[in-house]
């Protein structure tokens, strides 16, 4: 559905979010035809460029990030030619007054902070002091959205004195993945599960991102992040609270994050002994401690934790939650494990039967249900656990590379005014109230990464986590 005309100015346009996912998001957005000849992209940032500089950094961006199918040059011209350039100064008054003339009244106008946050209120404040920003204009802002419930409160306050709740979209790109969109519809659009989706028939739940990359490049930002505010604070704890909420009475933007609060506001304290931290050795590429460049790091590049939810609907279902770098396989998932039925009149040697749920955000987007069945033939009745399986690629046509990336979805959403993939203020507050205690439980007591190999699972310790509840993580190179 094509879109209204837009002013999309875009602070940090020279960086490197904006080189690799935005502006290559946009491009294939006008693609596929939505963006209208009359919507312009903005860059702005520190630099002096000229437009037509801009314009050349445009296409390198695209030459390098998006796929050569789709990069012929007429169509990044007519691309680049609805782009363009201011030079801004974040704290003075340079190039504000000329923003001000360019974007146009009587367009949507959305403001993109790919910047560090720790300038997003003078940005904010510059909108509005010079009248740039208007009561419908949008403003997007990226993670992390703080360190802490200290900073994010104080993120959270520096906009809202100059932006309405309802103007900012804080971005969490896992709320754009595809599979992430349809766990609300496998949940909420089939009869089917909602019944069973309850501690009485699900024994527990594990949610993987599991990453072969290392934090070279990044490892100063990363050393001071860990994979506990990087990872886990706000994508891993976003597909929990969408497997574990209450169905929302409608699919409306608050009355779905209302839904994922309350689970936030039910996960119970995790103690140290719940939690496994882990740092990945050197191997064939350098160790975490080579990419942070700091010897005596204690930060985490995997972790896994044991969550338990304070509900009616969950009392006895722990959430296992484990991501890392590093790691064996590019692989994220949701696994729902049903328990096993109550009496068996068939023979158990052959290992469980229980059904899982395994929800695949990536590779091989899909969902499969795996159902125990009787082995084919004339051995007797001999059991098996078969996948029903629905990969989006074979039941849509649509392989991977064709499936529209996250930032494409939610920058539309953006323009067409829609917050339902976007985090509320609350919500972020509230996941770091449940992380802080976490984090400063293990800084109070001096814990140590444990070490891993690269191109492994991660360290043994989190095979024992789940061990000793008589579970296993499911196998990362299945
Ligand atoms: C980012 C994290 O938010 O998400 C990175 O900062 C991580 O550390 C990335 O690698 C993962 O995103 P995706 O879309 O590649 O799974």
């Amino acid at each position: 559905i094509p879109v209204d005309p837009f002013d999309l100015v875009l602070f940090g346009a020279t960086g490197d979010l904006a080189r690799r996912k935005i502006l290559p998001s946009l491009y294939r957005r006008f693609l596929a035809g939505q963006m209208p000849d009359t919507a312009r992209v903005i860059g702005a940032a520190r630099s002096e460029l000229s437009n037509e500089e801009f314009r050349d950094l445009v296409r390198e961006a695209l030459a390098e990030f998006v796929s050569k199918a789709k990069t012929d040059k007429a169509a990044i011209d007519a691309f680049v030619a609805q782009c363009s350039y201011i030079a801004i100064d974040a704290k003075g008054d340079g190039g504000w007054s000329d923003l001000k003339q360019m974007v146009r009244e009587d367009a949507i106008k959305a403001f993109y902070f790919s910047v560090a946050p720790s300038i997003f209120g003078a940005l904010a404040d510059k909108l509005r002091s010079h009248g740039i920003a208007c009561d419908n204009s949008r403003l997007v802002v990226e993670k992390p959205f703080g360190t802490d419930l200290k900073t994010a409160k104080k993120l959270n306050a520096d906009l809202a004195a100059s932006f309405r709740e309802d103007q900012i979209y804080r971005i969490d790109h896992f709320l754009g993945k595809e599979t992430v969109q349809n766990l609300m519809a496998v949940r909420f659009a089939n009869v089917l599960f909602e019944p069973l989706w309850n501690e009485r028939y699900i024994d527990h739940v594990q949610i993987t991102v599991a990453e072969t990359v290392g934090v070279g490049g990044r490892g100063s930002y990363y050393d001071k992040s860990g994979a506990m505010r990087d990872m886990v604070q706000n994508h891993l704890m976003q597909l929990l609270c969408l497997t574990a909420m209450e169905p929302p009475a409608a699919f409306d933007p608050d009355r779905l994050r209302d839904e994922k609060l309350k689970v936030i506001r039910a996960l119970d304290p995790v103690p140290l002994k719940d939690v496994v931290r882990g740092q990945y050795k050197s191997g064939p590429e350098p160790s975490y401690i080579e990419d942070a460049e700091n010897a005596d790091s204690k930060t985490e590049s995997y972790i896994a934790l044991k969550i338990g939810i304070s509900n009616w609907r969950w009392k006895h279902t722990p959430f296992y939650l484990r991501t890392g770098k590093r790691l064996t396989k590019r692989m994220s998932e949701i696994v729902v494990q049903f328990k096993e039925t109550p009496h068996s009149i068939f023979d158990r040697d052959d290992g469980s039967t229980a059904n899982a749920l395994t929800i695949r955000l990536q590779p091989d987007e899909g969902i499969d249900l795996s159902v125990t069945i009787k082995e084919p033939g004339p051995g007797g009745m001999r059991l098996t656990n078969v996948p029903l399986d629905m990969s989006f690629a074979d039941a849509l046509g649509a392989d991977d590379a064709e499936m529209p990336d996250a930032y494409e979805r939610l920058i539309m959403d953006v323009i067409r005014g829609n917050q339902t993939l976007f985090m509320r203020g609350d919500e972020v507050e509230a996941a770091w109230a449940w992380t802080d205690p976490i984090i400063n439980a293990w800084e109070a007591q001096g814990d140590k990464p444990k070490q891993y190999p690269q191109g492994s699972s991660g360290p043994e310790e989190a095979l024992a986590l789940l061990l000793r509840d008589g579970r296993r993580w499911r196998d990362l190179e299945d």
